[in-house]
């Protein structure tokens, strides 16, 4: 069921590729007892089904995307797959709790590449297109995880500063050509003040509960004209509980909290207008 799992997004109709309070169920922690509700044929625990309960809640999204204009066929279609979808093996229990993003980037690093992550797919190629426009200089992936952007900016003769909070995620650069790996926090990036051409941020500003602390440390090690690109989750995903979802090595569905901010689902190039050292974004 994690982003990684088309299964979940072809829930969604095509069309949809396109405060952070959230459901209870991210601190559902508890032993599992059953409480079972019966939804026609399907039969949910609400205690041990919270990712059957999930994909069910994704599933009502396409239909509620779907309920004004959609045609019947893809109507007919979006209500053929709520109705198949699977209650989990009997005796299965997916609590998913909820760990913090040093604990879920270690336990997820061995895998986080796996092919077939729909949401990097999308992300991936309007992320290259920006970077494949800039001239080579001093470029900072924050938050690089195993290196997607950092290779390939090493590659277009970039000089390539990778900072992460993981170091099993940054595990994979360590021998990358042109990339220097540093375990660190993106609210206090390892960089000097104005030293960098660019900042490479992708998929990771949603983890920051304020963004505030990241976004002043980008201003601040970004030289005067430099270029950051930033690429994030819609907020709509966070905020109808599309959390960072994986396996870990138990075969354990675990999430890493995206929160909400709101006015920033963007995907998109900041040209940093700096008057001086210090300015602002
Ligand atoms: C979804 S991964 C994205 C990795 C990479 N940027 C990509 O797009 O493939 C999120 C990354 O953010 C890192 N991360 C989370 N919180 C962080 C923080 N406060 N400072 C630095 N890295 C952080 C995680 O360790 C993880 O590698």
């Amino acid at each position: 069921m994690e982003w990684s799992d088309p299964s979940t997004f072809s829930l969604m109709p095509r069309a949809s590729a396109t405060g952070s309070s959230l459901p209870a169920y991210a601190k559902n922690t508890e032993q599992p007892c059953a409480r079972v509700v019966a939804l026609g044929q399907l039969r949910v625990d609400v205690v041990t089904d919270r990712v059957l309960l999930f994909r069910i809640g994704v599933a009502g999204l396409a239909l509620m995307r779907l309920s004004p204009d959609g045609s019947n066929e893809d109507i007919e279609a979006a209500l053929a797959k709520l109705v198949a979808i699977a209650p989990p093996d009997t005796g299965h229990v997916d609590l998913l709790p909820e760990v913090d993003a040093a604990t879920g980037y270690r336990e997820w690093s061995g895998t986080y590449d796996a092919p077939g992550n729909p949401l990097i797919a999308l992300e991936e190629s309007p992320v290259v297109a920006l970077i494949n426009q800039l001239k080579p200089g001093l470029a900072i992936d924050i938050a690089a995880g195993t290196g997607r952007h950092a290779r390939r900016l090493a590659a277009l003769g970039h000089r390539v500063l990778a900072v992460d909070s993981s170091a099993a995620m940054l595990a994979p650069l360590r021998a990358v050509a042109g990339v220097t790996t540093v375990v660190g926090d993106m609210t206090a990036l390892p960089a000097p003040t104005a030293s960098c051409d660019l900042a490479v941020c992708s998929l990771a500003l949603t983890h920051a509960s304020v963004l505030g602390p990241p976004m002043a440390e980008i201003a601040r090690v970004l030289r005067p004209g430099g270029e950051a690109i930033l690429s994030d989750v819609h907020p709509m995903i966070a905020a109808t509980g599309g959390m960072a979802f994986y396996r870990n090595a138990a075969g354990e569905q675990r999430f890493v909290r995206n929160h909400v901010h709101w006015g920033v689902g963007v995907l998109g190039r900041l040209c940093l207008r700096r008057s001086s050292r210090q300015g602002v974004l």
